[in-house]
């Protein structure tokens, strides 16, 4: 592998486009690193880049058709510009049928890579320079992680820290599993020095990314488990917070439960996917845990850090899902009173059970559910942030504003954003912020 500036690459300018989750953000900034070793730079639109690379998110129909309305616009862009090369990733391409369709009906893409292959990155470059030829790779299956420190982070207050890869969940709706391949965890120390190394570098906040943190470990040879992990990297000196996403409901052991709250640099945020609420629906979409057992840890949770925020991903319009499942869910969202949820209306992902069960919902009924679940839970974010309004919060100072630049922006503990009026030099410390008034989405603040 090439890990050197290439002189015939040098000046030559990329552009990442990057959809979906934290693992692709993530991903992103490791190719990113890539091409800047091999002597590119960052472009900073696309008419000016040399190279551009789509990093595909396929978890619902919508973000899939975003790729392919970009891909038709790049296609104008390299007839005026025949040298542009046009590269995607991402779990798009570990679709068989997506990959074909590129293949045969977009001849102008002429790098394609798959998850599992972000690493060949450079080797596929030099391959297209070298023969002009397109380059293709994509393994079907998963191999070891490749460690390296390759990366070109976008923030430099908080980073994003892989724990583990892939998922063995196989809930009947999702797509994850079978692009992202069976779970791999990272050793403890490798996630350990590559922390070391951030902080040292003036990182304050890490969050700890796998598709399902809490299953850490499993297929380490040693006992250590998430919780574990938790009580290493809280003894990181200089470290200010941690974070980590996403956990399942079910995995979530008292063990688990207590360390959270005993570790002092791990936020108290909980982002607790509950998808639905009814346990026919739950059982249809394999969660493996029924509402009852969500409240129960909700319940558990608040005795033991009581100044905690929890989040949700929520789907509606599951295969089977009638007028009566529907108001289980919006009934565990007005008992739990999520500080914020994800809602989604469920999209067939072909290759997954979910897509060829009976029973599917038309799409104005997923519509209509969405919006009346979105008014319920809207509601209660905002009468959850009103309650903050004369409190003081710990905010960690993140950026300028992206409303006003004349403003700041930081994030609570418990993850909520606070704008406010202050100095620029107040990036990347942790200050206390008088909350002035709320909104649905975040709060308002003064120092
Ligand atoms: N349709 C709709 N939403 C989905 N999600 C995952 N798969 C699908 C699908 N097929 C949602 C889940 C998950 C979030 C990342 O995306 O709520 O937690
Ligand atoms: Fe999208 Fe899932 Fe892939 Fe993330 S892991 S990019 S959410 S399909």
């Amino acid at each position: 592998m090439t890990e050197h500036i290439n002189q015939s690459l040098s000046g030559k300018k990329y552009l990442i486009l990057t959809y979906g989750c934290q693992m692709n953000e993530r991903d992103s900034e490791v190719l990113e690193g890539y091409l800047e070793n091999l002597g590119y730079c960052p472009a900073s639109a696309e008419k000016d880049a040399d190279i551009i690379i789509l990093n595909t998110c396929c978890v619902r129909e919508k973000a899939e058709l975003k790729v392919f309305g970009k891909l038709g616009e790049l296609s104008k862009l390299k007839k005026e510009k025949p040298e542009l090369i046009i590269g995607i990733c991402g779990c798009m391409t570990q679709q068989d049928e997506v990959y074909e369709r590129i293949r045969d009906k977009a001849p102008y893409v002429n790098l394609v890579f798959g998850t599992y292959n972000v690493h060949q990155l450079p080797n596929l470059l030099l391959k297209i320079q070298n023969t002009d030829e397109p380059a293709y790779e994509i393994w079907e299956k998963e191999g070891d992680i490749v460690e390296n420190n390759v990366s070109r982070r976008i923030d430099r207050i908080k980073a994003y820290v892989n724990i583990s890869y892939g998922c063995d969940n196989f809930c009947t709706y999702c797509i994850v599993p079978h692009v992202r391949g069976r779970e791999r965890s990272r050793t403890p120390d490798k996630i350990v020095e590559e922390i070391s190394g951030l902080v040292k570098e003036g990182y304050k906040e890490i969050m700890l990314l796998g598709q399902n943190v809490n299953s850490y470990g499993k297929d380490l040879n040693s006992n250590l488990d998430f919780a574990d992990l938790l009580v290493e990297v809280n003894k990181i000196d200089g470290l200010e917070r941690i974070r980590y996403m996403t956990s399942h409901p079910r995995d979530f052991t008292d063990k688990l439960v207590e360390t959270i709250a005993r570790c002092k640099k791990v936020c108290e945020h909980y982002h607790l996917p509950v998808q639905a609420g009814s346990n026919k629906i739950l059982k249809a979409m394999n969660r493996g845990y029924t509402r009852e057992e969500y409240l129960d840890l909700v319940e558990k949770i608040q005795s033991i850090s009581p100044n905690y925020s929890i989040t949700s991903d929520i789907i509606v319009g599951f295969p089977g899902e009638g007028e009566e499942d529907f108001k289980d869910t919006l009934d565990i969202v007005e008992r739990v009173r999520f500080d914020a949820a994800y809602t989604f209306a469920y999209s067939p992902r072909r290759g997954t059970p979910a897509a060829a069960m009976e029973c599917q919902i038309k799409d104005e009924e997923k519509k209509e559910r969405l919006h009346r679940l979105m008014e319920v839970q809207n509601k209660i974010s905002l009468e959850k942030n009103m309650k903050l309004v004369g409190t003081n919060m710990e905010v960690l100072v993140e950026s300028p504003s992206k409303t006003d630049s004349s403003r700041l922006t930081g994030r609570t503990r418990t993850n909520k954003i606070v704008n406010f009026s202050g100095e620029q030099s107040l990036i990347g410390t942790i200050i206390n912020v008088k909350i002035t008034k709320a909104q649905t989405w975040n709060l308002i603040g003064e120092l």
